[in-house]
């Protein structure tokens, strides 16, 4: 099967791969790169798990094929965290909020909440839970997941 070759930036960080045509990017991330913290669950675009950033847009990693991204800038959720390497503010508001329980889902919810407050650094409770309408997770019953973007949004404007 023929490859090809795909120039990432991934988490700031210029990457190269060779693969097939059809490698998913979510693939593409966890097994030519390492970077297994995108997780994969439905395949299917349902449940946000696969979320990363595309040139700061978050989409499901396992609709895109690695080409097709050739050239973009990824950010997953290894590059969610602080400039110090410590958690990064939506990080570390899921563990003041408990708002995780497995933690399948929650690099999706990550991504997703980091691109949200970034261009809405002030959501209300209503704000949020529409932020986070196209994540799924079946372990926490998402009430600590909607605090824990509104305590994101509060350790971000503190850092400001
Ligand atoms: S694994 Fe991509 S949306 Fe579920
Ligand atoms: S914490 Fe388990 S699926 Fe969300």
């Amino acid at each position: 099967m023929s490859e090809h070759e795909v120039r990432l930036t991934v988490n700031g960080i210029e990457r190269a791969v060779r693969v097939p045509a059809r490698r998913l990017l979510s693939d593409c991330l966890r097994h030519d790169l390492g970077l297994t913290g995108t997780h994969v669950g439905c395949e299917h675009g349902v449940c946000g798990a696969c979320t990363v950033l595309v040139d700061g847009a978050p989409m499901r990693s396992c609709l895109l094929f690695a080409v097709s991204v050739d050239g973009a800038e990824i950010t997953t959720v290894e590059g969610c965290r602080a400039v110090d390497g410590g958690l990064g503010p939506v990080q570390q508001a899921f563990q003041d909020c408990h708002g995780l329980q497995c933690g399948f889902c929650t690099p999706g919810f990550v991504t997703t909440i980091t691109a949200y407050l970034r261009d809405h650094p002030e959501p209300t409770e209503a704000d949020a839970r529409e932020a986070i309408g196209g994540n799924l997770c079946r372990c926490t019953g998402y009430q600590n997941i909607v605090a824990s973007v509104l305590q994101a949004a509060d350790i971000m404007r503190s850092e400001r």
